[in-house]
C-alpha cells in the first residue's frame, strides 16, 4: 500500500513507499546483527567499530516518516529555500526537504536548493536516482564527501539544517553550518534523547540562549531536538 505522507505528491509517495519497503527488509538483518552483539539497533546512529561501520555502509538508517513529515512542515512554515542536510544516505529525508523547497519556490518565488551530503559515493548515486524518480532532481545537490568539507560553503544563507548522521560528527558539522544560518533558521537533530550523553556537546550549545538559539526536545522516538537561531 502506498504511504500517505504530508507531501500530497503521489509520485514522491510512490518512491518513498518503495524505499520504506527496502528499508524494512534491511531492518530484520540489522536486528539480527545488533542482537548478536546484545546492542540496540539504534546504535547505528554511532557505528563505533570498523565492523559496525562496514555493516551500516549500505544501510538506509532513514529518518522516521513522521519526523520527515515534520521537517516538510517546518520548511514550508519558514518558506525555506536553502536547506542543508547532514546525512543523505539513499535520499529518504532529502525527498521531503526537496518537496518543501519545490513547493516554497512555486508558492513564494525565488530559487531553492537542498544541499545534501553523503560520504559513501555509492549511496549518493542511488540517492540521486531516487530523488530524480520522485521528480525532485532539479532541487537537490548531493555533495559527495565528508560533510565537514562539503558544507563549508552552502552558497548563501541557510534556512533549515537537518542533522541526521553519526553522532561524533554532528557538533563539528553543526559548527561548519552554524555561521551560514540566517536569523530564524531551524535546526533539527535526531535521537538526542536516546543518546543524551553522546549529544551533550551539541545540546548544551543549542540549549544555551547565550549562543543565540532557543531549543526544545520533542518526544518523537529517540528524541528530536528543534532549535531556532534567533540572531
Ligand atoms: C542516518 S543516515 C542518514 C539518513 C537519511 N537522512 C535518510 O533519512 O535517509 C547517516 C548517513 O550519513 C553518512 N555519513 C557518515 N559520515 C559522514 C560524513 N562525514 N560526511 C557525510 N556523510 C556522512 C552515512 O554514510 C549515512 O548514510
Amino acid at each position: 500500500m502506498t504511504m500517505k505522507t504530508v507531501l500530497c505528491d503521489p509520485r514522491a509517495d510512490a518512491v518513498l513507499t518503495r524505499l520504506d519497503e527496502e528499508a524494512r527488509r534491511q531492518s530484520a538483518e540489522m536486528r539480527r546483527y545488533y542482537d548478536a552483539k546484545k546492542q540496540s539497533a539504534r546504535r547505528t546512529t554511532d557505528p563505533g567499530s570498523a565492523a559496525d561501520m562496514a555493516f551500516v555502509r549500505d544501510k538506509f538508517v532513514a529518518l522516521d516518516p513522521e519526523k520527515c513529515d515534520l521537517c516538510y512542515m517546518l520548511c514550508r512554515s519558514i518558506k525555506a529555500r536553502r536547506v542543508v542536510e547532514f546525512g543523505t544516505s539513499f535520499g529518504v529525508s532529502t525527498i521531503y526537504l526537496a518537496a518543501a523547497v519545490r513547493d516554497n519556490v512555486r508558492d513564494f518565488g525565488g530559487e531553492g536548493v537542498v544541499i545534501g551530503t553523503e560520504i559513501e559515493p555509492t549511496k549518493a548515486v542511488v540517492a540521486n536516482a531516487n530523488i530524480a524518480d520522485a521528480g525532485l532532481g532539479q532541487f537537490v545537490d548531493v555533495r559527495i564527501g565528508d560533510a565537514r568539507e562539503t558544507l563549508t560553503n552552502a552558497g548563501g544563507s541557510v534556512d533549515f539544517l537537518l542533522l541526521d548522521s553519526w553522532i561524533p560528527l554532528v557538533r563539528p558539522v553543526f559548527d561548519v553550518v552554524a555561521t551560514q544560518l540566517c536569523p530564524g533558521a531551524i535546526v533539527v537533530c535526531d535521537n538526542v534523547q536516546i543518546y543524551e550523553q553522546e549529544y551533550a556537546d551539541y545540546t548544551s550549545f543549542v540549549r544555551n540562549p547565550k549562543n543565540g538559539f532557543r531549543s526544545v526536545l520533542l518526544s518523537h522516538e529517540g528524541g528530536l531536538e528543534i532549535s531556532v537561531k534567533l540572531d
